[in-house]
């Protein structure tokens, strides 16, 4: 799991914002993601993922407390994820994750996390 310390040591909520609003300007562009979310309105999913990602990494432990445990393969059952979903969804956060003010450590590590974690999320072979 992830180091306590990696959310304040990259700085806190304010990186953590970044990353995840660069993330979704890029789900609004993207035409294989925009279509799977429910939503007209991508700012409560936004939060939702911002949220997850601070807590995974140490900081505030707002998304339990708010969604309960994260079972995140299960919450994304509705929803078809096969390589394409995967690897759209990694594009865009790719762009989200170099374009954040991290030292190259914190950036390779992240980066790691979310292929693993987009990996473990694919539900469909197609
Ligand atoms: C929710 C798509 C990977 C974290 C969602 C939703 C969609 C979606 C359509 C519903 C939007 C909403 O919350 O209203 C995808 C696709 C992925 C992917 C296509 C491709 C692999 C990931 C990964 C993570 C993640 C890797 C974590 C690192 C979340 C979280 C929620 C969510 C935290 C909200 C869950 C909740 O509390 O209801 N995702 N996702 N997703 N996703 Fe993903």
């Amino acid at each position: 799991s992830a180091p306590q310390n990696f959310y304040a040591e990259v700085g806190g909520a304010p990186v953590f914002h970044g990353i995840v609003h660069r993330f979704y300007e890029q789900v609004a562009e993207d035409e294989i993601l925009r279509p799977l979310y429910p939503e007209e309105d991508l700012g409560p999913a936004e939060d939702r993922l911002r949220m997850f990602l601070e807590q995974y990494w140490g900081g505030p432990r707002t998304y339990s407390d708010q969604r309960g445990h994260p079972r995140l393969r299960m919450r994304h059952m509705p929803f078809k994820v096969g390589p394409i979903e995967r690897d759209a969804w990694l594009r865009c956060m790719k762009v989200a994750v170099d374009e954040a003010d991290l030292d190259e450590q914190h950036r390779a590590q992240l980066w790691h996390y979310m292929q693993y974690a987009a990996a473990s999320m694919v539900n469909s072979d197609f």
